[in-house]
Parts: C-alpha cells; structure tokens; sequence
C-alpha cells in the first residue's frame, strides 16, 4: 500500500468514482478532496451511507473541472499528491443527441486539470481514466493492447481519445508523468439506469421493454467495477509514471448480458424485447487486453460475470428507491424515451 494521503478525484459522485472514493477511503490515513459539478449523472446519494463515518476525511466541492480559476484554486489549496481524473460525460447514447458537453468537459476539462496540477507541482502523480471504447472496432479474434492506434467511431469515444491523447502529449511535452487507465464496460451496483445492465434490471422489474440495439450482437467486455477500482488502486499505487494499462472482464453480447439477468430473475423474455434500429457507426465488437496489467503489476480479477451478476441483480431489487428516484427526474426521461425508441440523429 503507498503512502499517498491526500487524493483529489474528478467525478465522484458519478457511477465508478463514487465507488473509487469509498475503497480509498479505506485507507484511513488518505483524505479526499472530490470535484463534481453534479450532471444528471452525478448523485450524492451515492456516497450518502459512509459520509458521516469520514468526518473531515472527505470534502466534495460543487465544481465544473472546466472553471479554470476555480480549479486552480482548490489544486493550490488540496496540494494533492495524487489525482484520479474520472469526470466525464461518458453516456455513449447522449452524445448522439447533443456532443457539446462531451467535448467541452471530456477535452477541455482534462486540459484544465492537467495544467492546474502541473503548474502548482510536476510530480503529482496523474491517473486519467480512460475508455477502451477510443480503439474502436476490433475484428473477431483480435485483442485491443496499449500500443494500438485509437480510431473512435462515435462521439464519445472521440472525446475520450482527444483526452487521452492530451494526456500524452502532457507526459512527453512536459515531463508531466502522468498515467492513463483504460477500462472497459463496468458493471456494478449504483450505475445510472440507462446502461444496459441496470436498464434491464429495471425494465423486467417494472412493465418496460428492453430496447435492444440491432440485433443485440454487439459484444463486450463486462468488467466489475470493483475489479476496475482495485486496478486504479493497484495501478496507482505500483506503476511507472508515463504509462498506459488496459483493464478488462469478460466479453459477452447484449442479448447474452440481457438473458443473464433474465435467468437470474426467473422471467421469460418472450415479448419483452424489442429491437429498435442500431446508433449508426456503432461498433461491434471491443475486446481490449489486460495482459500487460496482469503480467506486469500482477492484477487479478475476483469477478468474473456469471458468478458475479445475481448480487447485482440483488442489490437493484432491494434499492429500489435509489433507481426509482433517477428515473422520476426530467433529465433521465427525456433522454430516455429517444434512447429507447432508437430515434438517434
Ligand atoms: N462506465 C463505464 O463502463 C466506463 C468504462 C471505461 C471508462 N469509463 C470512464 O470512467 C469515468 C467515470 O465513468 P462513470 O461511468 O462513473 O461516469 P458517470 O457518468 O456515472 O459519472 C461522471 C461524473 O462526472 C461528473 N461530471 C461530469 N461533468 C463534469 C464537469 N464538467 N465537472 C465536474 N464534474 C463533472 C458527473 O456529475 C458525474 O458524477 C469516465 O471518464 C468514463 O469515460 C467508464
């Protein structure tokens, strides 16, 4: 374990920080400082349970990473020794609407917080969390590894890679040595109810279809999220400034992930699918590599998917009202109602 005790995160209160921050937290001699603006995707909630148990030990600023002044600020205050940079507008679907955000916080977000964090110290240490969704399709039979050329298909992806590739320019033009960690699909509890697996926990629970892009083909790399945090942490704790490390799970397509959760439920999905056209340019297939995490940091997952899905399942049947809550919102509904009908440009 290191001995970094002040974390700044980005992104927090989303799906992955929120659970980051409560496995660093752990460590009881770490502090963190938690930068999250709360976009539709953000929720205290998330983090509500384990607040009061760490007092003074967390602080989370209502913040936009892209506030310049601001950030700097609260860098030049923190004086962090480490950062993990998870804010984003990650919802691949909403980007087919309305790109905007995706690039204003996704490219110019990361550019604000690197160049806070260089300028008032060089040797923080900088995790940026990265997608494997930036190498875009991947034939059948090949494996996405670190060296590989990023050629995103959809917008959100070329955020993501216009990020990323920030980040290395930040480590070779400044001596800046930061780290990048690209993860692939995360699962988990606390995950927004537009993805696939909380969408279709949520929709056989209640009396919606689950709309399945095209022919529900596309496959995936299904990694726990609390595989990817140990990761991070692993990564953050051992690795070399400078470097890139894939992290993944275990690949399914949509429709064996929906059947899965079916067959943990116990329903038939007889009459419960409907195909709905496909986003255009969607790719098919992502199967990154975490060979070179595993071979060289000795990471190891302690989920695999089938063993791992019916706690999931568990956890969205007994917090009802956490899902019940997102999903009463304006922003999930409108959204939700053109991501489900396949209405995409
Ligand atoms: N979810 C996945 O499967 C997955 C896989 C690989 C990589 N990632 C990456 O991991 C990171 C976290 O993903 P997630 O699924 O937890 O996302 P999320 O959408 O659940 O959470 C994002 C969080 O960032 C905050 N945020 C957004 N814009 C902000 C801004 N301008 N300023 C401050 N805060 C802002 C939101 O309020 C939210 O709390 C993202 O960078 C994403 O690209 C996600």
């Amino acid at each position: 374990m290191s001995h970094y005790s002040r974390v700044l995160v980005t992104g927090g209160c989303g799906f992955i920080g929120s659970h980051f921050i409560k496995k660093i937290l752990e460590r009881e001699h770490v502090s963190v400082l938690n930068i999250d603006v709360l976009t539709y995707a953000g929720n205290t909630g998330n983090l509500s349970t384990h607040t009061d148990a760490w007092g003074d030990r967390y602080t989370h600023v209502v913040e936009n990473i892209c506030n310049v002044s601001e950030i700097e600020n609260l860098v030049a205050t923190f004086d962090p020794e480490v950062v993990i940079h998870f804010a984003a507008e990650s919802h691949v679907d909403r980007s087919y609407f309305d790109a905007y955000d995706f690039i204003k916080t996704n490219i110019e977000g990361t550019r604000v917080i690197l160049e806070a964090v260089r300028k008032h110290n060089p040797r923080t240490r900088f995790i940026h969390i990265s997608t494997d969704e930036i190498y875009g399709d991947v034939e059948e039979g090949e494996h996405s590894v670190e060296v590989h050329p990023m050629k995103p298909s959809n917008l959100y992806a070329a955020s993501k890679a216009g990020a990323d590739q920030l980040v290395q320019a930040f480590t070779r033009t400044h001596t800046f040595p930061a780290i990048i960690v690209r993860g692939s699909n995360n699962y988990g509890t606390h995950q927004y109810p537009e993805k696939l697996i909380p969408m279709t926990i949520t929709s056989l629970l209640g009396d919606r279809k689950i709309s399945v892009h095209g022919n529900g083909g596309h496959q995936r790399s299904w990694l726990h999220v609390q595989d990817f945090c140990a990761a991070i942490l692993l990564i953050m704790d051992t690795a070399e400034g400078g470097t890139i490390w894939n992290v993944s799970g275990d690949s399914r397509t949509n429709l064996q992930v929906i059947q899965a959760i079916a067959d943990v439920l116990e329903l038939p999905l007889t009459d419960r699918i409907v195909h709905v056209p496909d986003r255009p340019g969607a790719d098919l297939r992502y199967a990154p590599s975490s060979d070179k995490l595993q071979k060289n940091l000795g990471w190891s997952r302690s989920f695999s998917f089938d063993d791992s899905i019916p706690a999931i399942v568990a956890w969205y049947i007994e917090n009802k009202d956490w899902w019940t809550d997102v999903q009463s919102k304006e922003e999930f509904i409108s959204h939700f109602k053109k991501q489900a009908a396949g209405e995409w440009l």
